[in-house]
């Protein structure tokens, strides 16, 4: 150990070295956590334009057109990165959400297309409705304004239906309707989809950093909030419990959103459930860290890399990140 004299008094000093970190060799040999292309899920925007559009809110990540998404994931692909999650900018909105469950809307014809190219990639799809109502609430509303729950979920297994048929391996609903996952496992078993599988958004927090997504899928609200059927940023206990039900409604994997702000949920979640548990970084987690680099604020390599790590060592299996070719950029090098 070492010591100091300080003002005639012994202290041990702050900076005892540690013999494991010693050299890169060491403290590679001894980290205990660490990060994999393998991790990532790449979230990818399509609409029916014809021309990629960047997002004002979120620089480096698209819109893209539909014919131009075979040659971005290939990218992601050459990177090592395996799956992608879709959110579609449908090209009209109505009440209802009617083109939710259109066999040619945005959603399925990319799917059909990434599937025709890319045999082997995961590819899930967001199943919710807020990007595809006048009113951008997730889900279908009653007279008095309020998410109607049998319609909302006979609507979502039918969305759910349409993006499998199109190819997709999973469905990840995010709308926190009580009983969309067992209304999604059930139509999917009884229609030949047994092997197609659910991510559930279980514990989605009621998140004031989904506000670069909102803009860049048009999907701000109209009216009202999401409070009621998103999860209060103060609980713990409330999160184990959607994650529970879900899990046994049949989710494969539970998804928390956001991450960083929710460390302590994704380890709780992950000790608490046995199936996989993915995290989402999502676009407010991202343009925090870009625009800060943008002003030379931050390094964004390393805050990302760091950012990622702690996600992880949180306890995710799987990060969804719009850092997923960039951060696999890193670990390839
Ligand atoms: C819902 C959905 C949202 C996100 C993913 N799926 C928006 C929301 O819940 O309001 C947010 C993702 C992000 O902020 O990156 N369709």
């Amino acid at each position: 150990m070492i010591f100091q004299q300080l003002k005639g008094i012994e202290v041990m000093s702050l900076q005892k070295p540690s013999r494991l970190r010693r050299t890169v060799g060491l403290r590679k040999l001894v980290r205990e956590t660490s990060l994999s292309v393998n991790d990532f899920i790449r979230p990818i925007f399509v609409t029916h334009r014809n021309k990629r559009q960047e997002i004002k809110s979120m620089p480096g990540q698209f819109h893209f057109p539909l014919d131009e998404l075979e040659k971005t994931i290939a990218g992601s692909i050459k990177l090592g990165i395996n799956g992608i999650i879709l959110f579609g900018i449908p090209k009209s909105k109505d009440e209802t959400g009617t083109d939710t469950t259109n066999d040619n809307g945005i959603i399925q014809q990319a799917v059909r297309n990434i599937r025709g190219a890319f045999p082997e990639l995961i590819i899930i799809t967001d199943a919710c409705f807020c990007q595809y109502t006048t009113h951008g609430h997730c889900g279908i509303l009653d007279k008095n304004g309020i998410i109607d729950r049998k319609s909302s979920l006979t609507q979502l297994q039918r969305q759910a239906l349409s993006h499998v048929n199109a190819g997709a391996d999973f469905v990840a609903p995010s709308c926190m309707i009580d009983g969309m996952v067992k209304y999604i496992r059930e139509a999917l078993d009884n229609n030949g989809f047994d092997m197609r599988g659910i991510i559930s958004y279980a514990v989605k927090y009621a998140s004031t950093f989904y506000g670069p997504f909102r803009n860049a899928a048009n999907s701000a609200l109209q009216q009202g909030d999401r409070q009621s059927y998103q999860i209060d940023t103060g609980n713990v206990r409330e999160a184990l419990k959607e994650a529970q039900i879900d899990v046994d409604e049949g989710a494969d994997i539970i998804m928390v959103k956001p991450a960083l702000p929710y460390l302590d949920i994704i380890r709780e979640v992950k000790n608490h459930v046995s199936c996989p548990v993915s995290a989402y970084q999502v676009s407010g987690e991202y343009a925090m860290i870009k625009a800060a680099a943008q002003h030379n604020w931050l390094d964004e390599n390393e805050s990302l890399m760091e950012s990622l790590l702690g996600i992880k060592r949180a306890g995710a299996d799987i990060i969804i990140t719009y850092f997923a070719d960039a951060a696999s950029k890193l670990i390839n090098k």
